[in-house]
């Protein structure tokens, strides 16, 4: 494609990743919606008549398509790899989603592609690209508030609670909540931290004996600048989180506090079966696919703090807090076009010539190796020295 052009875009799996992303893929100017690729006609037919794409059941059409420029993988965890080499192969630029994949052999295998390919491998949305969390990084990064001392993370949310395929609560299979949701906020402590990770120590937690499963955890990572993170996340929780945001959810939209103790007994109700329907009824093309209401604040996940050299900083869905030695100060900042836009716009600029996130190449097996070390240091009970991977992009 042409440096700065139009951006043909094809989606591998049309399910509630790319329901949650579908409105930032519309709204981005540069973006055409091309093709599609998912084994569900369903799906297939309703993509290909939205957006006048080409639609396929195998993605491996999809990829020797040579009208496509790049490609968003959205299918489960465990395809990724596979889709990415070969996208990079096939010479298309691609974000994947999160986790980059299952495994640290099959993350280098996606980067060393995309690195000899020249292609562009973004691994996201994350939350990373919240704007709070990119305001504060560039704030310490300018040096203004010193140096990042204490990283403090936490998110109670109903993860474990909402429709799922059997394998998103198997752990052994990279369900549960550390590659899930961990690789969100270990991403968020590296862009804040702003230097490599040296060691995890962790907790995770299995309390659900319907669905057992890494559900929760409690990590200390430890940088090389010395700053260190604390990150807590239950997907049990009673307690929704979202209530030191403001009432905000995840995607920036206005959040019901009644609804979060609903999620429990929802899912209690569903037989395996209807399980599956209710988590396809969320998918693209499904019976109740609702997009994300339009952001009414920034994405967010739930509370960080950072203590600083000379601040504390608070991030908000719609400001960043700075507290300093004379006074506290609110930098608001305003909501996205679209949930995922900041995500969604720096792959599409870097894969028009433009900057590279630090999202991009190497950082993703770096994410996944911490989300691994966090589940082994639970299993084994001390700490995991991380060695970081060297740059590929
Ligand atoms: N960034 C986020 O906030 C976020 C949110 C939700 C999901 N995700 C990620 O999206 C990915 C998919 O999760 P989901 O919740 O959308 O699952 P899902 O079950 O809702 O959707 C998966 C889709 O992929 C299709 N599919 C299955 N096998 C495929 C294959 N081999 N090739 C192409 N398509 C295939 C399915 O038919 C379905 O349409 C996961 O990696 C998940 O972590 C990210």
């Amino acid at each position: 494609m042409a440096t700065g052009g139009t951006i043909n875009l094809g989606v591998i799996g049309l399910g509630r990743g790319l329901m949650l992303a579908l409105p930032a893929l519309i709204a981005y100017p540069a973006i055409r919606l091309v093709a599609a690729a998912d084994p569900r006609p369903v799906a297939r037919e309703r993509f290909a008549a939205e957006f006048g794409a080409r639609a396929y059941a195998d993605w491996a059409e999809l990829l020797a398509d040579p009208a496509i420029d790049a490609v968003y993988i959205a299918a489960p965890h465990q395809f990724h790899a596979e889709q990415a080499v070969a996208a990079a192969r096939a010479g298309k630029h691609v974000l994947v989603e999160k986790p980059m994949a299952l495994s640290l052999d099959d993350c280098r295998a996606m980067a060393g592609a995309a690195q000899q390919a020249g292609t562009v491998l973004v691994t996201g949305p994350s939350h990373s690209f919240d704007a709070p969390v990119r305001h504060a990084a560039a704030l310490i990064a300018s040096g203004a508030v010193g140096a990042p001392r204490l990283i403090t993370a936490l998110n109670y949310t109903d993860f474990l609670f909402r429709p799922r395929r059997p394998e998103e609560l198997d752990s052994a299979q990279g369900g549960g909540v550390v590659l899930s949701q961990a690789a969100h906020q270990i991403d968020i402590a590296r862009l804040l931290a702003g230097s490599p990770l040296r060691s995890v120590r962790a907790v995770t937690g299995d309390w659900d004996a319907a669905r057992p499963s890494e559900g929760a955890y409690a990590a200390l990572l430890d940088f090389a600048n010395g700053c260190a993170a604390t990150l807590t996340y239950s997907g049990y929780a009673r307690f929704d989180s979202d209530a030191l945001q403001g009432g905000t959810g995840e995607f920036g939209q206005p959040k019901d506090p009644a609804a979060h103790a609903t999620a429990r007994r929802r899912i209690a109700a569903l037989s395996p079966g209807e399980e599956i329907a209710a988590k396809l009824a969320r998918a693209y093309g499904g019976a109740s696919p609702a997009l994300p209401p339009a952001p009414v604040a920034n994405e967010q996940f739930g509370l960080v703090l950072i203590s600083c050299e000379r601040a504390d900083l608070r991030l908000m869905p719609d400001g960043v807090w700075t507290y300093a030695d004379d006074g506290a100060r609110f930098t608001p900042l305003p909501p996205p076009p679209a949930a995922q836009y900041g995500a969604i716009a720096a792959f599409a600029e870097a894969c028009r010539g433009g900057p590279l996130p630090p999202q991009a190449g190497s950082w993703g097996i770096d994410t996944v190796k911490a989300c691994l070390a966090l589940s082994r240091s639970a299993h084994e009970r001390r700490e995991i020295r991380i060695e970081p991977e060297a740059p590929s992009a």
